[in-house]
Formats: structure tokens, sequence, C-alpha cells
């Protein structure tokens, strides 16, 4: 059932402290995470300070109102903490399709160990998933919907996954090089869903896919086709990326799309 939380009720909030099995804790005396269903006490695990250092490097995300939605996908219970106030604080529909496809092709795509960067994560579905399923994910978005995406990733994949995913600033366009640059940023999946829609910051997005893939990369970008601009983002993405449409969701109109950069 939805809960809705108050932003007293906040994880953020002193006296409360994160519980990844699901519920809220109560506030340790460090302060520290714990993890009820393994049983372990507060401050014991070495995975929970560089857990910590991590929620702590984002500001709480404000917002006046949250619901808590639950997901099933690789064997595993998701509860996301969204809030209707951003559209980077909920899931859309392609997150739901591109988690399905990234749940069947699992071995195909060989997502043990690989290096994933999701680029508009939002509420942080898809790289929950991919972290489950093994890959070494760094989530991005915009710097208002960080603390959220933080906060649903540590409570989604602390104690469950083989490697905790990152979260990063990446606003389209802005400081690309400075902070993801070409020689150490190697990625073997960008991730997308639902980041293509009526805004002004397309050619920017188009950009930012070109930059943070290299030959080798494979671009999965899942959206909704809404808008006349979402198909003119097609064409111009079709010019510098070889493109697949890998499969269709009807129920949604998600198109789920394969590019791998054209060399030329
Ligand atoms: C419609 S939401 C989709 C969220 C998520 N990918 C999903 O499918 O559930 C679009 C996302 O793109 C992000 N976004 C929009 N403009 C951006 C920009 N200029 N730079 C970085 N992220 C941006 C938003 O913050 C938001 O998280």
């Amino acid at each position: 059932m939805d809960r809705y939380l108050s932003s007293e009720q906040q994880p953020w909030s002193v006296g409360a402290s994160l519980n990844p099995s699901g519920g809220w804790g109560e506030a340790t005396e460090e302060g520290t995470l714990w993890e009820e269903s393994t049983g372990g006490r507060p401050g014991d695990s070495s995975t929970i300070e560089p857990s910590l250092h991590a929620l702590q490097k984002f500001v709480p995300t404000d917002y006046a109102s949250y619901t808590q939605e639950n997901y099933l996908f690789a064997g595993k219970n998701i509860v996301l903490q969204e809030s209707i106030e951003n559209y980077g604080a909920v899931v859309w529909p392609a997150a739901i399709a591109l988690c399905q496809y990234l749940e069947e092709h699992r071995e195909e795509l060989k997502l043990q160990d690989a290096k994933i960067l999701e680029l508009g994560a939002g509420p942080g579905l898809v790289s929950i998933v991919a972290s489950i399923l093994g890959a070494q994910v760094t989530a991005t978005d915009q710097p208002d919907v960080l603390g959220n995406l933080q906060y649903n990733l540590l409570k989604n994949t602390l104690q469950r996954t083989a490697h905790l995913p990152d979260v990063r600033e990446l606003v389209w366009g802005e400081g690309l090089e400075r902070n993801f640059p070409r020689s150490a940023c190697c990625y073997d999946y960008v991730l997308a869903s639902d980041i293509v829609y009526h805004h002004y910051c397309l050619a920017s997005l188009l950009s930012t896919m070109v930059h943070l893939c290299q030959p080798g990369t494979v671009l999965l970008w899942a959206n909704k086709f809404r808008f006349s601009t979402d198909y003119e983002f097609l064409d111009q993405f079709k010019q510098v990326f070889d493109t697949t449409l890998l499969a269709e969701f009807p129920e949604s109109s998600v198109k789920l799309f394969k590019g791998t950069l054209k060399c030329d």
C-alpha cells in the first residue's frame, strides 16, 4: 500500500536512519545505517561507512509529499520513494520497459561486472535493477533530484549487490570532458529511459550521448514516443549512431533502441 510521508518523516530527518530492508530504522547512537534483515549491528560492516559517505554527498531532496512504490525485478522487491513534484522523482513507462529487457536479456548482455552509466536516472529504478543484475553502475542526473536518487539506490542495493552504485551530477552538455574524460570513462553500456520529451536540451543530450560512447559502448535508449520532437530526435540520433530497434512495448508505446557510435 502506498505510504505518504511528510517532509518531517523523510529518512533524512534527524531521528530516522536508512533501513535497506524497507522499513525505517531507529536512529543509532552513531547515526549509522543498519540492516535489519541480516541482523547486522550498527556500524559493524565495512560496507556501511563508504555508504554513509555516499549518503552525505548530496543535500536531501525536500519534497512536501512522497509515496512509496513497489516494483519486482530480478526476484527482488524494490521500494522507491517517489514524488509527483518533480519529473525526476517518478518512474516513467520506459524505465519499466528497459528493466524488463535487462532482466530478460541479462545473460546475452553480459551484465555481470559490466560498466554502466545511466543518463537522467530520476528515482533510480533502472540503475537499481542493473546493479542487482551485477553491473557497476553510475547513475547521473541534475542536482535537484540527486538526493532522492541516492536514497533510493542505497535503500535498494546496500548489502544486496556486488557493486554499490555511484551517483554523480551530470547536466547534459555541461563539463563533460572535465567530469567524464573520455580517456578514463569507458562504459560497456549507457542507459537512457524517457529522457527524450518536449524540452530544450535535446541537442545537448545528443552531444552528451556521443561524448559518453566509445567504440564498444552500447547505448540502450527506451522511450515512450509522444511528440513530433521525439521523432525528430530519433532522426538526429540515427545520423550519429548505428541504430537497431530492439523491442517494442505496445501497451505503453515504448520503443527500445540500441545505438553504437558510427565510426567515420
Ligand atoms: C521524464 S524523467 C525520466 C526519469 C527516469 N529515467 C525514468 O524513466 O523513470 C527525465 C529525467 O531527465 C532528467 N533531465 C532533464 N533534463 C536534464 C538535463 N538537462 N540534464 C540532466 N538530466 C536532465 C530529469 O531530471 C529526469 O530525471
